[in-house]
């Protein structure tokens, strides 16, 4: 057993899509969220400043006292889990594996698209797990570097927002049977996708395929929380407004939460 909070990063509120699965999976446990907002979008970056943000961010997180941290951001993930992942002495997961394994399992013709910020669809991460762990899987990648704004900004409901995911995925209707929503933002704009796409193709939501992972983590480390009651404690923090994040987080995870400001300065430290 293992009271300590579970510690989320992302570059803003797409985590939240990773952390409502938690709160469904594994209600006991506590969370600890830092969302970077306030240099979102990651995706558009050069990969040393990304590298260079997501440690700022393991960094916060670790003062919190966490026991395991959760990059619920496909672009992190792509850049620094890897060299993070091999630093620390606690577990530290990812969201591309689990998003690929489910891809393979969930396609019927062999084609799977994935969506995801320039840098994570540039870095082929994707493919490259896909076929080293089923070869003859062909796999098609699409930046979609508008989705992320229209997510930060709050506009999902928005006639922009219908119009800019139309025709972003054009490239791939009718293409593939399976979608992976390779950045956390996009299961924000789920209904819209599945509009375009078509009711048969199957999306896959990478965030939330990972929390299977963290609980069979938890179980083999045998570092469960403890709790029998269900008062739980979360604390979420963003480098942005905290009033922004609470409005996307309240509505998306359904539940009042306390929203913390962290400056930039003191992320530095
Ligand atoms: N939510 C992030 C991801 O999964 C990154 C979005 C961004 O800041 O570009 O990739």
């Amino acid at each position: 057993m293992d009271n300590r909070p579970i510690g989320f990063l992302d570059s803003g509120v797409g985590g939240l899509t990773v952390v409502r699965e938690l709160m469904r999976q594994l209600p006991h446990e506590e969370i600890v969220y830092i969302g970077d907002s306030a240099r979102a979008p990651y995706g558009p970056r050069p990969a040393e400043q990304i590298r260079e943000y997501t440690w700022e961010l393991v960094n916060f997180l670790l003062t919190k006292n966490v026991k395991m941290i959760v990059f619920a951001c496909n672009t992190a993930t792509a850049v620094a889990w890897k060299e993070v992942k091999e630093k620390l002495d606690i577990p530290v997961l990812g969201v591309i594996l689990p998003g690929s394994s489910a891809a393979i399992k969930s396609t019927r013709n062999g084609k799977i698209g994935i969506i995801g910020t320039p840098m994570t669809i540039n870095s082929e991460v994707y493919p490259e797990k896909i076929k080293s762990l089923s070869p003859k899987m062909e796999v098609s990648g699409l930046a979609c570097p508008k989705f992320v704004p229209i997510v930060e900004s709050n506009e999902m409901g928005s006639s922009v927002a219908k119009k800019v995911v139309y025709e972003s995925l054009a490239p791939l209707v009718g293409k593939v049977d399976t979608l992976v929503l390779g950045c956390t933002h996009y299961p924000l704009l789920r209904p819209i996708i599945q509009n375009v796409m078509g009711a048969n193709v199957k999306l896959i939501d990478s965030g939330a395929e990972c929390i299977r992972d963290v609980s069979v983590l938890l179980n083999y480390f045998e570092i469960n929380h403890s709790r029998t009651e269900h008062a739980v404690d979360h604390h979420f923090y963003t480098t942005a407004s905290s009033q922004r994040f609470k409005e996307i987080a309240v509505n998306w995870l359904g539940t009042e939460i306390d929203v913390q400001h962290v400056d930039l300065e003191k992320l530095n430290k």
